[in-house]
């Protein structure tokens, strides 16, 4: 059999939903670049029929930079003195979740640095706020907290938890966040998801000792963890960071990294994150017409926003309207719309014809 014959096998299996094996996803990351569009192609039919043609948007609000963390890739690791450190006022923090609210977007994501001086109880007060205010689903992506912790912000009204495990490789994973091991990582999302919450993973594509093998282990993690969220970016070397210089402008592998999730977790959401749309220009519609279903737009208040500096670039500016408004002229470019449900990941497998 030829390498395409035994590609376009390969792909026509994995559409009607053969799971893949480790060796059959390494294959799929290191085939010649010439498949690629066959990949992405097949990726996007398995999105249209299992989460439909919507794009969902969940509004960001980074409401501290303060963080703990010493990760190697990271602007804001602790050892970072550049960033001038902030921590939004519970009022400004309602105030953006209004504007938010007042696009029409339907969930708020609450994203920190690892940030102690939030005890349980701050968090759980600024979900019921937000909640009873705005009625909005509410993600949370503050790190790692105590199984207790999880519950009670879930107590709270918190709908949502977003903790990218990074890489499956448990060395890579110490060597990138010193003084952090993979295993509690794993452990934090599966109390996560035995809790309820729509659970968040993902990795960064592009880390430097990373290798097809681990890229394969991320993905199958993914798989194992039944996570319902996915978040998939590339790796920007920041130049405050132990990493800089670090040269990764290789989208088309992030893409790859993107539709095999597609084809193994089938109906999860999938962000065309804000990383490959700093990249590359086009990186946020070609990750949408490779699987990906999400944008998470950045609404921190414009004086915040510069200093919540995990890598340099970061795409998105303007008022909450003027970011809507630019997405929705992309997303007509490719034949798509924003969607204004609150785009949980669908319970049952869509019964159309490749189930
Ligand atoms: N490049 C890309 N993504 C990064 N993150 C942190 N640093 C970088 C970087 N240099 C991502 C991590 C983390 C999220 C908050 O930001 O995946 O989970
Ligand atoms: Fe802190 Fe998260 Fe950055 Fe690590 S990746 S330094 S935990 S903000």
């Amino acid at each position: 059999m030829s390498i395409s014959d035994h590609i376009e096998k390969l792909l026509l299996a994995a559409e009607i939903g053969k799971p893949l094996s480790r060796d059959e996803i390494i294959e799929l990351l290191k085939m010649p670049g010439e498949y690629s569009l066959d990949l992405f192609a097949t990726a996007d039919r398995v999105r249209i029929n299992d989460v439909g043609n919507d794009i969902f948007l969940r509004g960001i609000i980074e409401f501290s930079n303060f963080c703990e963390r010493n990760c190697l890739y990271c602007g804001l690791r602790k050892a970072n003195e550049k960033p001038d450190r902030y921590r939004m006022t519970y009022e400004e923090i309602l105030a953006t979740a209004r504007q938010i609210k007042a696009t029409g977007i339907t969930t708020v994501v609450l994203q920190s640095g690892e940030d102690s001086h939030y005890s349980v109880e701050h968090i759980c007060r600024l979900v019921e706020i937000i909640k009873q205010d705005t009625g909005l689903v509410v993600t949370l992506s503050i790190g790692e907290r105590s199984p207790e912790d999880y519950r009670a912000f879930g107590q709270a009204g918190a709908n949502r938890y977003l903790l990218k495990h990074e890489t499956a490789s448990p060395e890579l994973y110490q060597y990138l966040r010193p003084g952090c091991r993979l295993d509690n990582r794993i452990s934090c999302l599966k109390t996560i998801k035995g809790l309820g919450f729509e659970t968040g993973t993902g990795n960064m594509v592009g880390l430097p000792g990373q290798t097809y093998e681990i890229l394969a282990d991320d993905l199958l993690l993914m798989k194992i963890l039944d996570a319902d969220m996915l978040g998939i970016s590339p790796f920007i070397a920041h130049p405050d960071t132990p990493l800089a210089g670090i040269e990764n402008d290789d989208i088309e592998l992030t893409l790859r990294v993107i539709a095999i999730a597609r084809l193994l977790t089938r109906n999860t959401n999938i962000p065309a994150t804000t990383a490959l749309a700093t990249l590359h220009p086009q990186g946020r519609l070609q990750a949408l017409q490779a699987g990906a279903n999400v944008v998470m737009p950045d609404f921190t208040p414009q004086q915040y926003r510069n200093h919540y500096d995990i890598y340099p670039g970061r795409a998105d500016a303007g008022s909450p309207l003027e970011i809507i408004a630019e997405l929705e002229k992309d997303f007509q470019m490719i034949g798509r719309a924003i969607g204004y449900s609150v785009g949980n990941r669908p319970t049952k497998p869509n019964p159309g014809i490749l189930h």
